[in-house]
């Protein structure tokens, strides 16, 4: 048997001591697949005394995570830390230019620097692995690496974020609205304090850029991402979802397109026949479309310490195994900057609810707005009737280009009997 690869890790939070657990538990399993054993030597994370459910006896402590970087006796480094800059950015770029290997969880730290460090781990011939950082559990990154690597990808796209699809599985199924389902969700753990980085699609943001990346080849571009979050979706929309035959569920998409790739993140109209939209509570899945391969969907736990460290372990293996391949599935050398597709120019259908006092003349008024702006309206429901009062009406559009849908709506705004900002929420064809 090959001498064991020796292990550090950095971040002993949830992902750290997940890691550390299955590295035990599996230990017989890993040795042989590896065809040596995997042995952590040192650890670090910022408080020693805190209680972690994890026994920590034979192991090193370093209170410097870049201590691990320097030490003769690591093989591999393990970044659990977390955040785009230092003291993971730190750690990382030493521990490369170290001929480290380094595997990580950090979609922040990829998304932002990706394209750097995999030039340098290319350079020093070590793997830079980061298969954790997109949908947890899910082996995507290998699947766009090895398993489909033979394909043009047309699109790839999915639900990112088990928080966001908890809120919006729950808000559906119950019927409350969004505040509502998003405190009690953040009372039961599964939404952080400040939510605002799931619920505003940060992060799956960062996760879409990295898939883009793997995918089509190009430099991770995360500022050109759209992002909006899930706030605006109210139960009223979920409601007429339904009616309609959607499921609103927050989708990160990439594609190339004739403007460039195309890189967003926002709530979308699902039909209820894809098998996204039965994608539901805190499950994610990343569905490919490739030349040959057709349409592939991938689906489990994208968060959580156990299905995390399953994918942290599986990159320990490959680097074990001497299996590394690149990072971003071309040699880093060649990732090519991506040319960045306006939002302006996206082009597909749109629903769009608005609320009108019920008078005469109103529905004219919305159509012709439209009609000037070339949109074509596909379908409009008036719920109910309030003579002088206010009632919902939605309608949906054919495809349109997004800027000519932003004109209308600005003119639809200030039609004097639509008393509420419209809502408007992309119509996805999947
Ligand atoms: N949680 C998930 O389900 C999940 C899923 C996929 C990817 N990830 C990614 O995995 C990484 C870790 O996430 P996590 O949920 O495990 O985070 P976490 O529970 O907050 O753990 C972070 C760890 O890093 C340590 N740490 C923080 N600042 C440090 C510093 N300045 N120096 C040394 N150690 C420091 C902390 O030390 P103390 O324990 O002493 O405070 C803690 O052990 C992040 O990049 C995250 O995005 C997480």
């Amino acid at each position: 048997m090959k001498p064991p690869l020796k292990i550090g890790i950095a971040g002993l939070g949830t992902v750290g001591a997940g890691t550390l657990r299955l590295l035990r538990e599996n230990s017989a399993l890993l040795a042989r697949r590896a065809g040596r054993a995997l042995v952590v030597t040192a650890v670090s994370a910022r408080s020693r005394a805190r209680e972690r459910g994890i026994d920590l006896t034979g192991l090193r402590w370093e209170d410097d995570p870049a201590a691990l970087a320097a030490a003769p006796d690591i093989d591999a480094v393990v970044e659990l830390i977390g955040g785009s800059e230092d003291p993971a950015r730190a750690l990382v770029t030493a521990a490369l230019e170290r001929g480290k290997h380094v595997v990580t969880a950090n979609k922040a730290l990829i998304a932002r620097h990706g394209a750097e460090l995999a030039r340098l781990a290319e350079k020093r011939g070590v793997a830079l692995a980061f298969e954790a950082a997109v949908a947890g559990g899910i082996p995507i990154l290998k699947a766009l690496r090895e398993g489909l690597a033979a394909n043009n990808v047309r699109r790839i796209y999915g639900i990112l974020n088990g928080t966001c699809n908890y809120v919006l599985t729950t808000m559906r199924e119950s019927g409350r609205e969004f505040g509502d389902v998003l405190g009690e969700a953040q009372r039961l753990g599964y939404a952080e304090a400040d939510p605002s980085f799931d619920i505003d699609g940060i992060d799956s943001a960062h996760k879409l850029a990295l898939l883009a990346a793997v995918a089509f080849g190009t430099e991770v571009d995360f500022d050109g991402v759209h992002v909006e979050g899930i706030r605006h979706v109210s139960a009223l929309d979920i409601e007429f979802a339904a009616e309609l035959g959607y499921r609103i569920k927050l989708l990160g998409l990439a594609r190339p397109t004739e403007h460039g790739l195309e890189q967003r993140v926002h709530a979308c109209m699902v039909p209820r026949a894809a098998p996204i939209a039965h994608v539901e509570g805190v499950f994610n899945a990343v569905v490919v479309e490739g030349d040959f391969v057709g349409r592939i969907m991938l689906e489990g736990r994208g968060a959580g310490a156990e299905p995390t460290a399953s994918a942290v372990v599986a990159d320990l293996l490959d680097v074990a195994g001497g299996r590394s391949t690149t990072s971003f599935a071309v040699p880093a050398s060649q990732l090519k900057a991506a040319e960045r597709a306006p939002m302006a120019r996206h082009r597909g259908a749109y629903y769009v609810r608005l609320m009108v006092l019920d008078r005469p003349g109103v529905i004219a008024d919305v159509a012709a707005a439209l009609r000037d702006e070339q949109v074509s309206m596909e379908q409009m429901i008036q719920r109910g009737r309030a003579p002088g009062g206010a009632v919902p009406v939605v309608l949906t559009t054919h495809e349109a280009e997004e800027a000519a849908m932003r004109r209308a709506l600005d003119r639809i705004a200030r039609v004097e009997t639509v008393i509420e900002t419209p809502r408007m929420i992309r119509v996805e064809n999947l």
